[in-house]
């Protein structure tokens, strides 16, 4: 229901997860702190992707520039084609994405694929308003507006750069180093954690969708024509499947199957993006996504960005809607052949084959064509397009005359007279474009899913309890130890307790205020998985022991202090 969401928000603020930053200044949108314990939250998730995707993949990690300059974006297509729909009040000035203010108010639910006049004329025709102070909209004009921070490089503005929109680019463009580092060795891939900025016109519910979030992507670099993924260790995953076939279907539903099968049926299509959601699905349950209330919905054709041949999204449900919370794409050879075609430089891998080929190659020499006079001094022209054409298709070599397009004409050149010829020539390999496949998560999303599908309440010993049912490996604290008086000598044993579970490497916050109870709340609420206290007994009896005391169930045990800390660690490790 709403209600947990703003229960949440709240809780978030109060125990230090996160809140808007500059509140000091009234807040700014799409700009939010991530306090102590949010902040060890996602650290801890993100120390648990790279333990899955870079670690126990054997990828690659690098740490890129978040800025960087104008040209690598004319080269992705993100200075063109990375706008979103804007559309403003004339009354009060207010921002609205067109395509949202569409699908929240009709029954359109892909408007981003639509064309601005088609989303203009949903607008007039049912009469949509706007948002906060219900001015008509029908006869505003929607603009396409790009989500890029634009900066300038250096004193004055002649070397403009952009924050990055995406992690990924910053590993595209260092393609040509870090293939050196992979020996040239297709499959390899790379990974990076870090921050992404888009000037999102409308930033909704906290931190679902912000200006600036982190990103955790994987580009994995393959040979199209050679490299499998080892689907076997995923076949047997089961998940839940939302196509675009079934979307597209008016009582459409979604399908429980195995990755094995998906496959098989061809319900989806990359092995590749098959062998990351059979991944991912077992990594996400791990960090504490509820996987009743998660699936994999393929993207409709119009909803794919500009490089994606395919693309499924995992997605979690909040508050009965579905968020987006990673995009598995196929970006084919998009990237790399545009910045190579921009850069210059060598965006590809040397594919040794196993043997030299003998391959023949088609050639035009212009010294032995006889051009000029016939085509009025355009031979060089001429040339160049025969030799694409033998390049490309030898076969328009093969009767007694050529055409050629030059300057929107066709000639029809006798074969003779081009100087075409074949030759026979050994190669060792051939120069290849790898292709993309990217597993690209939000982590700020995934904190939010994780958190509000860990929000719990309960009644104990007749109370209200509001808990956080955390996974113990991402708890951002694992340990409350509380004395149970302010006393000397049980603090200073409480003290004792705290630094042998902190020698142990468990995060650990020591309370002594308020009563005993209130202590136990507070940690509720925060998703402390353990309580440790220490009282009078603990430093009366001949054994030292405590009380710990379990988050979910409130169950307490006596133990020894002796071994805790090896015992708590252990459950923290899973
Ligand atoms: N490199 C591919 C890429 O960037 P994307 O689907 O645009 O793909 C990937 O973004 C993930 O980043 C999304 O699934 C989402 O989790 C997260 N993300 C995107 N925009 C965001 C925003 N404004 N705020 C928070 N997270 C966002």
């Amino acid at each position: 229901d709403e209600s947990t969401s703003e229960q949440l928000v709240e809780l978030a603020k109060r125990r230090g997860y996160f809140f808007q930053s500059s509140g000091a200044y009234g807040g700014v949108g799409g700009f939010y702190t991530f306090g102590p314990q949010g902040a060890s939250l996602k650290g801890n998730v993100e120390d648990a992707w790279r333990d899955r995707f870079a670690v126990a993949e054997g990828n690659m990690e690098i740490d890129a520039p978040t800025i960087m300059p104008e040209p690598v974006f004319e080269a992705s297509g993100h200075l063109d084609g990375f706008d979103d729909m804007l559309i403003e009040c004339p009354e009060c000035e207010t921002s609205s994405r067109a395509d949202h203010l569409v699908e929240d108010n009709t029954e359109y639910e892909d408007a981003e694929s639509l064309p601005i006049p088609e989303v203009e004329e949903i607008i007039a025709e049912y009469e949509l308003a706007c948002p906060e102070c219900g001015a008509g909209l029908a006869d505003v004009a929607v603009e396409n507006f790009n989500l890029m921070f634009a900066t300038n490089i250096g004193p004055g503005d002649s070397d403009p750069g952009y924050l990055r929109p995406e992690t990924a680019q910053g590993i595209f463009v260092e393609f040509p180093r870090l293939k050196e580092y992979a020996r040239n060795q297709l499959p390899f891939g790379v990974t990076q954690i870090g921050r992404a900025y888009r000037n999102e016109i409308s930033p909704r519910r906290s931190i679902i969708r912000t200006r600036e979030f982190t990103q955790a992507e994987l580009e994995y670099f393959v040979d199209p024509e050679e490299d499998e993924p080892d689907l076997e260790s995923v076949a047997d995953v089961e998940v839940t499947l939302y196509p675009a076939s079934e979307q597209n279907k008016d009582d459409g539903d979604e399908i429980e199957t195995t990755i094995g099968d998906a496959v098989e049926e061809g319900v989806i299509s990359s092995p590749w993006v098959a062998y990351f959601l059979g991944v991912a699905k077992p990594w996400y349950e791990s960090v504490g996504v509820d996987m009743d209330r998660f699936r994999f919905r393929q993207h409709l054709s119009g909803e794919r960005a500009h490089y994606a041949s395919d693309c499924w999204d995992a997605e979690g449900e909040i508050d009965g809607n579905w968020i987006e919370l990673a995009g598995f794409a196929y970006r084919g050879d998009y990237d790399l052949s545009k910045h190579a075609e921009h850069s210059g430089d060598r965006f590809t891998v040397f594919k040794q084959y196993d043997e030299p080929k003998t391959v023949e190659r088609a050639t035009v020499d212009p010294d032995m064509s006889y051009l000029g006079p016939e085509f009025g001094g355009a031979a060089q022209d001429v040339v160049e397009e025969l030799e694409s054409l033998a390049g490309r298709d030898r076969t328009a070599f093969e009767g007694d005359t050529v055409a050629i397009d030059l300057d929107g004409e066709t000639h029809e050149l006798p074969v003779e007279k081009t100087g075409f010829s074949v030759d026979e020539e050994t190669i060792a390999g051939e120069h290849i474009v790898p292709h993309v496949v990217e597993p690209s998560f939000g982590v700020d999303r995934l904190v939010y899913t994780v958190l509000h599908h860990a929000y719990r309440e309960d009644e104990v010993d007749g109370e209200e309890r509001t808990y956080l049912d955390l996974e113990p490996e991402v708890a951002p604290t694992f340990v409350g130890v509380f004395p149970l008086q302010n006393d000397a000598e049980l603090e200073a044993q409480a003290n004792e307790v705290v630094a042998d579970l902190r020698a142990e490497g468990l995060s650990v916050t020591y309370d002594d205020s308020g009563n005993i109870g209130r202590r136990y709340r507070r940690q509720d609420e925060v998703g402390t998985p353990f309580c440790v206290t220490v009282d009078y007994e603990t430093v009366e009896d001949e054994e030292t022991t405590v009380t710990v005391r379990e988050r979910d169930t409130t169950d307490q045990k006596r133990l020894p202090v002796e071994g805790l800390a090896e015992t708590l660690a252990e459950i923290r490790e899973g």
